[in-house]
């Protein structure tokens, strides 16, 4: 009794120290709201009786999953006895235990693995814990620990497209295994799009005879050539589809493994491949005319709910997802069928038309006791209550419905779709733009900061998309989901006080080998150097960050043009500099460069803080209004940093000096990806003027460079004069000879 009563002393006055130095050493992702982890291991080379009562049935099985966790004998226990306190038990939690309804409690000690939760998706994510700490030890062993944890949201979700590209059905099961092990609970399956139909319709042969098949293999070879479907089984015909039998196995699959699949069946838009094949469901009953249902024409209401009832008795989830996006609605403003129906029902517009056909889906799967989500783009012209908002255009349309009283899921372009590039797109296989690194990942918190206190319940959680537009295989899949969706299943599921990027880097260490285990294809954190220029405008001072993905990055660096070598500055400390220069930096393992030169420029230069008159205005892409183009602060690699300002027409600028100063050199910085659309200029001028009105042109630069090479690019377009001239004005002009976006940043004068 005495030794025990010591021990517990100590314990207890160990114990804050205890928690902090070990909880460290345990690298579970997402982070365990509480950890302690205590002296000793279990060995798993060894058979252990299991224990569990009747609702956890279904997780007894999971456990064979666990590396190295060998079962021996297993019993149903009715009623807990003294027998039952050792072995590995999964037992209802009790009012004492203080388990949160939505969590678990894990021990593992000398007595073996002891699991609790309310209910079987509760405890779900313990025998993930479980399967985490194996993995972290190479399955031989688990340390004795304790662990009190539940989810910040109660949906955590990842989303795949298999319409653009078709997705074999194996790896969709290895995705659901990799979701399961990082404590995702739903995965939205977006199945049908104009890039091809996926799911068998029993009803509707041709979605899958014809309208899953398409003349080119690679979506973006597809989209560039005619975008023609073809029978199943043609010559060259490729795509594919899943059966009903493949998607009730896969249900089963995730539902054991704590996943609800979502289906998305999409409509009013892109459906292109649907009215291929029933072009009598178009406005122009033609295939081939347009990508949006016609909504005046009471067969598209029963073709969609016909498809709804197959979908229904597929899957069980509570959820549908109708999609609801981006579509086209000039069509339904020539057509005659839309226009009576608009009339008839007091329609006030198309948007209101499109409202009407959610209203109509909405109601119909609530008559099934089922739950309608959408993108945002429900919101338009009302929504009926119940309905739950994707929201992907930022966070705004997700704002909008929690303050309406809807359930929302954050799933906002800038932060959660994993289509964007991951790192320098210059050193990365063609994407579809954007730029999302893993640390702007981490950072999202799916609760806005401007929404009202009482409204905050309504965002249930917050899921990644994959669309597949520029990734063809599944191992690109796996690339632009891992480990994004690591850093996503923090953000869904630890409290915001208890997210640490530090940490997190830290434990994703051990995780890359667990992928590895795993035979998941990556992306590898880079060496590649990250620079984040911060400019002092009263004190006109840079501070210059450097880093890596790398978790402990060795960064070298020059500032007097020469390119850095192995005994060349250490980064140590944020760079702070006065006056033009340029950084050169790159990383180093010993004395070998394993990173391209990072060159900086920084210019200090005279146009910094002057007004900038627009002759033509920005469009699109403000960034920091009248104050972007001489605010000291350049773009980066993504036109979404607010500091690109986008122009749609000619770019025409005038910098007022408000008095004449001596002109060297004038440039401005551009970037080209044409793949958004996005373009360098035709022809870049730059004239000066002394009284406003009447300029002389000081030269001209005619852009040399290919504006088809995918790649994105930067050129600085610059006129530098061999003699000086004084001005007070200074236009710069820059042509849009391809009429897409114009992206600059930042004129620099000298
Ligand atoms: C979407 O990305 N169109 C939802």
């Amino acid at each position: 009794m005495i030794t025990h009563l010591r021990k517990l002393l100590v314990l207890i006055c160990l114990f804050p120290l205890f928690l902090f130095a070990q909880e460290q050493e345990i690298s579970i992702i997402p982070r365990p709201t509480k950890i302690l982890l205590q002296e000793g291991e279990m060995n798993l080379n060894q058979k252990i009786d299991l224990h569990y009562t009747d609702e956890f049935a279904q997780l007894a099985d999971l456990l064979n999953e666990i590396p190295g966790l060998q079962i021996g004998n297993t019993e149903v226990v009715k009623k807990i006895k003294k027998q039952h306190q050792s072995g590995i038990r999964l037992f209802k939690a009790e009012d004492f235990d203080r388990v949160d309804p939505n969590g678990y409690l894990l021990e593992i000690d000398d007595k073996g693995i002891l699991l609790k939760a309310h209910s079987a998706k509760a405890m779900l994510p313990g025998i993930y814990s479980i399967m985490q700490l194996s993995y972290l030890n190479d399955g031989k062993s688990l340390p004795y620990i304790r662990i009190d944890d539940k989810p910040r949201f109660q949906y955590r979700g990842m989303h795949l497209d298999v319409s653009r590209n078709f997705m074999p059905f194996n790896f969709l099961k290895k995705y659901i295994d990799l979701l399961a092990l990082y404590k995702f609970n739903y995965f939205h399956w977006h199945l049908t799009d104009g890039a091809g139909w996926r799911l068998e319709i029993k009803k509707y042969p041709e979605l899958t005879q014809k309208a899953a098949w398409r003349t080119h293999s690679l979506w973006k070879d597809w989209w560039n050539n005619g975008r023609q479907y073809v029978e199943q089984g043609s010559p060259n015909a490729s795509g594919g589809f899943y059966t009903q039998d493949q998607a009730r196995e896969l249900v089963a699959y995730a539902e054991k493994r704590g996943i609800t699949i979502i289906p998305e069946i999409e409509m009013p838009g892109h459906s292109e491949e649907v009215l291929a094949v029933y072009p009598e469901l178009s406005c122009t009953g033609k295939p081939y005319t347009q990508g949006e249902f016609c909504l005046g024409n009471e067969e598209s209401y029963q073709f969609l709910k016909n498809v709804l009832d197959e979908v229904l008795t597929i899957f069980p989830s509570h959820y549908i997802h109708i999609g609801g996006d981006e579509a086209d609605k000039s069509h339904w403003k020539s057509c005659p069928k839309c226009q009576e129906l608009m009339k008839k029902d007091s329609l006030k517009n198309e948007d209101e038309l499109q409202a009407y056909a959610i209203k109509q889906m909405d109601e119909y799967l609530q008559s099934k006791g089922r739950k309608l989500i959408g993108w945002d783009e429900i919101l338009q012209g009302g929504l009926t209550a119940g309905a739950t908002v994707m929201s992907w255009r930022g966070e705004e349309g997700g704002i909008k419905a929690a303050n309406a009283g809807h359930d929302v899921i954050m799933t906002p372009g800038g932060y959660l779709y994993f289509d964007g590039y991951q790192t320098d797109p210059r050193t990365q296989p063609e994407a579809i733009g954007g730029y999302l690194p893993l640390e702007k990942v981490y950072s999202y918190n799916p609760i806005p900061k401007d929404i009202q206190e009482d409204k905050k319940k309504h965002i249930i959680g917050a899921q990644a998309n994959i669309w597949t537009e520029y990734i063809p295989t599944y191992q690109q899949v796996e690339y632009m989901a891992f480990p994004r969706a690591l850093a996503l299943s923090e953000v869904v599921w630890t409290d915001q006080d208890q997210k640490s990027w530090k940490d997190f880097q830290k434990r994703l260490q051990n995780h890359y080998k667990i992928l590895q285990k795993l035979e998941v294809n990556y992306y590898r954190p880079s060496y590649n150097v990250i620079n984040t220029v911060q400019f002092d405008s009263l004190h006109s001072k840079n501070t210059v960050i450097l880093s890596s993905e790398q978790f402990k990055p060795n960064i070298k660096y020059t500032t007097d043009g020469s390119d850095p070598i192995h005994s060349s500055t250490p980064y140590n400390l944020p760079i702070e500099l006065s006056k033009s220069a340029t950084i050169k930096a790159a990383s180093f393992l010993d004395s070998a460069r394993v990173s391209p030169i990072e060159m900086i420029e920084l210019d200090v230069h005279k146009a910094i803080g002057k007004e900038v008159i627009y002759k033509t205005a920005w469009e699109g892409y403000p960034a920091q209004g009248e104050r972007t183009l001489t605010n000291g602060i350049k773009g980066t690699l993504t036109y979404q940093d607010g500091q690109w300002q986008g122009f749609t027409k000619d770019l025409d600028v005038i910098v007022d000096f408000e008095r004449r100063e001596e002109i060297k050199s004038v440039a401005l910085n551009f970037m080209q990806i044409p793949g958004p659309g996005v373009y360098f200029p035709g022809e870049f001028v730059v004239s000066v003027s002394d009284n406003g009105k009447t300029y002389r042109e000081l030269g001209t630069v005619v852009n040399q460079i290919s504006n088809t090479d995918p790649a994105l690019k930067f050129q600085k377009f610059e006129i530098k004069l061999d003699k000086p001239v004084m001005a007070r004005y200074i236009q710069i002009k820059a042509s849009n000879p391809m009429k897409g976006y114009l992206f600059a940043d930042e004129i620099v004068i000298y």
